[in-house]
């Protein structure tokens, strides 16, 4: 097997996490995924929110294997790739691992076939430009196990007050668990630049006091009807509305992750 420089899985490895449910973390890693691969890379995007099936709902795939079949040891990781097609794209390649499970909810998995999932996915990495992991809400255990890697965490608050406790108490976790963890910062929902730039403020002053941390802001996605037409149309938003100030403000996070090598000999 291949192995990696930390500095590799840096920028090959990205986290979507919120804390707080319903903020966008889906829209934003589907979208983001999408970016990657129209800029002539191989992606991977992983449904982490165990159990459920957010990322395919969105695009409208119907994977015929879920995670459930990884986790039982029916099929490896790389066998429940699906690749989405995009007519338009015809140099990078996005690929989904669905977060469903015909056997039902997935959030008591026990650590170890965890671990195994979170290695399988390390391993990917040598397969792909990006892997980009979505995660489930919250900050229970499985959640923090699976955000606990190497990669760079993209924290996605809106501008609500529990948005911000929620992005506040993941960080800190995050943070407790890793205290180097790459932690960056994505408003969404904004209602234009300066809610988003309050809302990033927010939070970086009590980061800084609480936690003597400030991540950096990776970007500000404002508020969208498109994304939500998109969405109940169970279309890809950057297919759909690829002029959207959405795609491009997520289009312009998806150029800050460089290429990184697919693996390293030895
Ligand atoms: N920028 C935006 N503009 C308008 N609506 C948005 C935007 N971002 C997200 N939404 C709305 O928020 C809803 C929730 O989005 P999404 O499912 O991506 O959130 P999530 O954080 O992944 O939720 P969960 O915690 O349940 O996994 C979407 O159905 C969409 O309607
Ligand atoms: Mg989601």
């Amino acid at each position: 097997m291949t192995g990696y420089r930390q500095s590799d899985l840096e920028q090959k490895l990205i986290t979507v996490a919120s804390g707080k449910g319903g903020v966008g973390k889906t829209v934003f890693a589907v979208t983001l995924s999408h970016a990657l691969a129209r800029l002539g890379r191989d992606v991977l995007l992983f449904d982490g929110d165990l159990g459920l099936a957010n990322v395919d709902i969105q695009l409208g795939l119907m994977p015929q294997h879920d995670i459930g079949d990884v986790i039982s040891g029916n099929i490896d990781l790389a066998a429940a790739a699906l690749t989405y097609t995009d007519p338009v794209n015809r140099r990078g390649r996005l690929d989904i691992i669905s977060g469903r499970s015909g056997s039902g909810a997935l959030s008591t998995v026990a650590t170890e076939r965890l671990m195994g999932l979170k290695s399988g996915l390390t391993a990917l990495c040598g397969r792909y430009d990006h892997v980009v992991l979505d995660l489930a809400a919250g900050v229970d255990a499985n959640v923090q196990t699976l955000a606990d890697n190497h990669g760079v965490i993209l924290v996605v608050l809106a501008p609500d007050p529990t948005s911000l406790t929620d992005a506040y108490a993941f960080i800190k976790l995050a943070r407790l668990r890793n205290p180097e963890a790459d932690i960056r910062i994505v408003v969404n929902r904004a209602q234009g630049q300066l809610d988003g730039e309050r809302t990033y403020e927010a939070l970086r002053r009590v980061a800084k006091a609480f936690l003597n941390f400030e991540p950096p802001l990776a970007g500000i996605l404002q508020e969208d009807e498109r994304v939500t037409e998109a969405i109940r149309r169970q279309a890809a938003v950057l297919s759909r509305h690829p002029q959207s100030r959405f795609v491009k403000d997520v289009g312009a996070i998806a150029k800050h992750f460089p290429v990184r090598l697919r693996a390293l000999a030895g």
